[in-house]
């Protein structure tokens, strides 16, 4: 929420800044702005509204400074306008901040810094930290130094309660920017005289590859030449870089319309670099990065699959996996709720949490918790050196690359594949299920980047049904077992980029209910995939077709197409990974029904990629 980007070189820093906020759009889109470091003092140019908008603003083209902050916001405190746009100063206007995150004190720390004089002129929660900073610097008459400079930002910091990224430039320090975070992701990538910073490494991977991944509580002193990290007591350490290996074409988009058709498209090889070598030619089963004991695995009486939206309904095809093959008791448990339930966790509970961004801010604050009751955590990723991974006992990645657009999808394919995967290396070091039973789904999941490639040919019959319902009201997605599972995440595919209201349910417990909202011409989505439930589900079909309904079938099964309105063919396979055919012609269902809308596919209102509040 909210993106973050800063450059300091030798280079004009506007075009950079506004070049990176259009790719870190993705994180919220409510307002965005820029400030420089110019030779008459800091600029500063923000409005309400998308990143083109700045380039209209008067005397953004004249900007000279060769550093600069600049964001696009996602609205917590304050609603969207001008004066609650980023960056924010502090009342000299000699310091310009930008900020993401929450300051959950800063109403007490706006009432401290107002009974010393200081005025606000925004609604946020940011606009102290500038005044903060401003308030200790000119408080420490000794030390007018940039190191002086520094112990203010860490001071103002200290006193900060919540969660923030942070970047800091003053015309105090015309060659420095100052930056930390806690909570809230921030890189600085680096290449020769320059240093590009961002919340995202996308918005900054076609200057460099080499970046550093900060921790919570590093202040970075940053010139064009050098980064200088600081703890909290100001003492100086050394830290390294690390070599990021997504190639920087993979955050464009390439040819696609949208980045969400492209990154369904991308799923193929999505999948196929998850798989990686985790499972041979010869079917052998590795995840490198773990290293369980069949002693370990043992003790482990109780597995939770801890997440939110789309990575939470990978989850439940992990549950489905790791019972099934493991026997081990498992149970998917929302973020938000988890960290609030008093969850029975102990020693021998096993932890798992799963994030793409690695950045949510309640997967996050569940996994501290977790651990602090002793569990064993393993976290599943996407992005490297992400929040989660860095907290997590173990990490594994999804090597899906940038996932650029706000609803998910490849990330979702390649989550449902690893932790199948997991389920597999966990039930062959238990010897739980039979080497038969895992050697067909080692080869079924070889198979499966083929399987996407056939089942995305699906792309000209879901666009012409697309055309026929997109202007509904209500929809709703049926399916039993693994179904029902799909069912959740093409229900809230759709409603998140065609603001379409839609419910899913576990195809039997429509009777229990729901069933009174069926009329006649409201569309239902059956999902079959498993041959022992689906003639139980075409009953309860059956049942919504003689009130009225209209009928769209995903189905790898055999059953008489004349029943139904639409039947969508996808290629046979084993029920533990179906989930990731059957939510292909969804995920093209919710895109093409957005896109005859003609909504924002990539950038759904009110929504943004990385959730980092609570
Ligand atoms: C839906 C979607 C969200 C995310 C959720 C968790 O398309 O993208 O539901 O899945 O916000 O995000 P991560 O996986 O980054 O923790």
């Amino acid at each position: 929420m909210c993106g973050i980007v800063g450059y300091i070189g030798n280079k004009k820093a506007c075009p950079i800044l506004l070049a990176g906020l259009t790719r870190l759009e993705y994180r919220g889109y409510d307002s965005a702005g820029v400030s420089t470091i110019e030779k008459n003092g800091l600029s500063l140019m923000k409005n309400k509204g998308r990143v083109k908008n700045l380039y209209d603003l008067d005397g953004i083209d004249k900007l000279e400074g060769t550093i600069g902050i600049a964001h696009t916001r996602w609205a917590t405190h304050g609603k969207p306008s001008n004066e609650n746009s980023h960056p924010h100063q502090d009342n000299s206007k000699r310091i310009s901040v930008v900020h993401n995150g929450i300051i959950e004190n800063y109403s007490e720390l706006r009432g401290l810094l107002e009974s010393n004089g200081y005025h606000f002129y925004s609604q946020t929660d940011t606009e102290v930290i500038p005044n903060l900073i401003h308030y200790y610097f000119s408080k420490n008459t000794e030390d007018n130094s940039v190191m002086g400079f520094l112990r203010a930002v860490r001071d103002a910091c200290l006193d900060l309660k919540g969660s923030f990224a942070i970047e800091v430039i003053t015309d105090y320090f015309p060659d420095n920017m100052i930056v930390v975070r806690k909570d809230s992701p921030l890189v600085i990538g680096t290449c020769d005289d320059e240093k590009y910073i961002s919340s995202d490494i996308p918005a900054i991977l076609s200057f460099t590859r080499d970046f550093y991944l900060l921790n919570d509580f590093e202040f970075v002193l940053l010139s064009r030449t050098s980064a200088r990290f600081f703890d909290s007591q100001l003492n100086e350490f050394q830290k390294n870089t690390d070599v990021i290996e997504w190639n920087s074409s993979a955050a464009e988009k390439d040819g696609f319309e949208d980045f969400m058709l492209k990154e369904i498209f991308e799923q193929p090889n999505a999948v196929r670099e998850t798989i990686g070598s985790r499972i041979s030619n010869n079917l052998t089963c590795d995840i490198d990065e773990l290293n369980f004991s069949k002693e370990d695995l043992k003790k482990i009486n109780k597995i939770y699959i801890i997440a939110c939206g789309t990575a939470m309904h990978a989850g439940l095809s992990g549950k489905n996996a790791i019972e099934k093959l493991c026997r081990i008791p498992t149970e998917v448990d929302i973020a938000s709720e988890f960290r609030y339930r008093d969850p029975i966790v102990d020693n021998n509970t096993l932890c798992i949490f799963i994030s793409q961004s690695g950045e949510t801010a309640d997967t996050i604050a569940a996994l501290k918790l977790a651990k602090s009751k002793g569990a064993t955590t393993i976290a599943i990723s996407n992005v490297i050196g992400s929040s989660i991974t860095r907290e997590a006992d173990f990490t594994i990645y999804t090597h899906a690359g940038p996932e650029i657009a706000v609803a998910s999808t490849k990330a979702y394919t390649s989550q449902v594949i690893l932790i199948n995967i997991l389920a597999i290396y966990f039930a062959e070091t238990l010897e739980s299920a039979s080497c038969e039973q895992l050697k067909d789904l080692k080869s079924e999941i070889l198979s499966l980047p083929k399987k996407i490639e056939e089942t995305l040919e699906c792309k000209e019959q879901i666009f012409n049904f697309a055309k026929k319902v997109y202007q509904e009201k209500d929809m709703f997605f049926l399916g039993r077992g693994i179904d029902e599972t799909v069912a959740k995440e093409g229900s809230l595919k759709l409603k998140e980029i065609s603001y379409i209201h839609s419910e899913s349910y576990a195809a039997g417990e429509l009777k229990h209910g729901p069933i009174a909202l069926i009329e006649n011409g409201v569309t239902v989505v059956g999902i079959m995939t498993d041959e022992k439930l689906t003639p139980k589900t075409i009953s309860n079909i059956q049942e919504v077709i003689t009130r009225g309904a209209k009928t769209l079938i995903i189905t790898n099964q055999v059953i008489d197409y004349n029943s139904f309105n639409e039947v969508i063919k996808i290629p046979n396979t084993s029920p533990f990974v179906s989930p990731i055919l059957s939510v292909i012609p969804l995920q093209l269902l919710a895109y093409y029904i957005s896109k005859e809308k003609g909504l924002d596919v990539d950038k759904p209102r009110n929504l943004a990629k990385s959730v980092t509040v609570e």
